[in-house]
């Protein structure tokens, strides 16, 4: 249930820290890679050795390392995981997040992570009644931090009381939950391609395009959010890339056809990438020069056609094949005939002629051509549009199967 998930598991200083070494069983089980920070408190309750060798990772404790500075900074241990889980939380972590401090390791990455973060809170039934730490769990809630437990029962103070933690077995539970509300495309395999292509003249000139790759970076991301695993291939550009996706950097058409048929087999597959038509039958070995007879005679040749060959009927067909078409004039009717065409399920055409700004712009309109129909979508952001697709791809469950 939990194949291929990350979790940071942030253990803070509270009697109910011995349980966290059931809790990492318990999500090991469940197929997470789990990965554990311990604070200076919950090193009192709970020996780094014992957790490094149930979670088989190395356990990290300090803010001030610069060996875990230069190999794994605190920025990287959030960037590394899918969801941050705090448990036990003490009321003092919670306060520190609620106020943004950052004057441990655990607290820094806290404060310095864009991931989702689960806590289950464990103390004394009066600091879990008291007004601040409630304040606090408010506070925590509304900016999206999920809460499981605690529980009532009989306290290590000899209380009785609500405050225990959660059992280790819930709390994996609430976290494979998470993931499947927050990841419908858990478990899927997504192939997303993306940028322009450079097909060579020669060893220093090529024919490109103005695609930036910033619609299909998106996609991808947004599918990787999603929960699906993602593969990028991407021509060249100068993004970054994605967040948890894998990406296959490469420059031609041909190569993007190899990237993809390695990929598979996928569920889904989006060609987003604007690939050459034509590429230079036989690009010279040396750099072509001036030598007074006029301008070299370039040859071409048609390249494969990448959406049509994930689109054909075979063993390795994506359930779902989606294809853009960047069309300057008749964008409905020639993503049309592209769809027929190319045996794909849906087109996503968008309108790329200049005056709309999209190719290497920030926005994007798009029309979903798909067998049913034509959907309009508003003009939105690259970033909008990937979210729309994939939660638009997220709804075809029983077509991905
Ligand atoms: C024996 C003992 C047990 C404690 N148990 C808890 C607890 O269950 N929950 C809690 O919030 N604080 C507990 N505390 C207090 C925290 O350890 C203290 O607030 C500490 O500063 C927490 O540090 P941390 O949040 O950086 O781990 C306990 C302290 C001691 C000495």
């Amino acid at each position: 249930m939990l194949h291929g998930k990350r979790i940071l598991l942030i253990i803070s200083g509270g009697i109910a820290a011995y349980k966290s070494l059931e809790l990492v069983r318990r999500l090991r089980e469940r197929g997470a890679a789990v990965r554990c920070v311990v604070t200076r408190g919950g090193a009192q309750f709970i020996t780094p050795l014992s957790l490094a060798a149930l979670s088989e990772d190395k356990v990290y404790t300090e803010l001030f390392s610069l060996t875990d500075e230069a190999e794994m900074g605190h920025i990287q241990l959030s960037r590394d995981a899918d969801l941050l889980l705090v448990a036990p939380a003490t009321a003092d972590l919670l306060a520190k997040m609620t106020h943004g401090q950052a004057d441990d390791l655990a607290s820094t990455v806290l404060l310095a992570t864009d991931k989702d973060v689960m806590v289950a809170p464990a103390m004394n039934m009066r600091m879990w009644e008291h007004p601040a730490t409630q304040d606090n769990l408010r506070t925590l809630q509304a900016r999206g931090v999920r809460v499981v437990g605690p529980e009532e029962g009989d306290m290590a103070c000899g209380e009785y009381g609500l405050g225990r933690l959660a059992e280790p077995d819930d709390i994996a539970a609430a976290v494979s939950d998470f993931f499947q509300t927050s990841a419908p495309l858990s478990g899927r395999h997504a192939l997303v391609t993306s940028g322009p292509t450079h097909e060579p003249i020669d060893p220093v000139r090529y024919i490109a395009n103005r695609s930036s790759g910033r619609q299909g970076h998106a996609i991808a991301a947004a599918l990787a959010r999603r929960g699906a695993t993602t593969t990028l291939v991407s021509g060249p550009t100068n993004l970054p890339d994605p967040p948890g996706v894998n990406v296959v950097r490469v420059e031609s058409a041909r190569d993007i056809l190899a990237a993809c048929e390695a990929a598979l087999p996928v569920d889904v597959a989006i060609c987003a990438a604007a690939v050459a038509d034509w590429r230079v039958a036989r690009a010279a070995n040396e750099k072509l020069k001036k030598n007074g007879g006029g301008p070299p005679k370039l040859e071409m040749a048609e390249n494969p056609d990448i959406l049509a060959s994930l689109a054909a009927p075979a063993n390795t067909r994506p359930g779902l094949v989606i294809g853009f078409a960047a069309e300057t004039e008749l964008v409905i009717e020639n993503a049309r005939a592209k769809r027929e065409h190319k045996g794909c399920d849906w087109i996503l055409a968008n309108d790329v002629s200049p005056k709309t700004g999209t190719f290497g712009g920030e926005e994007n309109t798009i029309h979903l051509v798909s067998a049913e129909g034509v959907e309009d979508w508003p003009r939105m952001s690259k970033t909008a549009v990937a979210n729309r697709l994939a939660d638009r791809v997220a709804e075809m469950q029983e077509i991905l199967e």
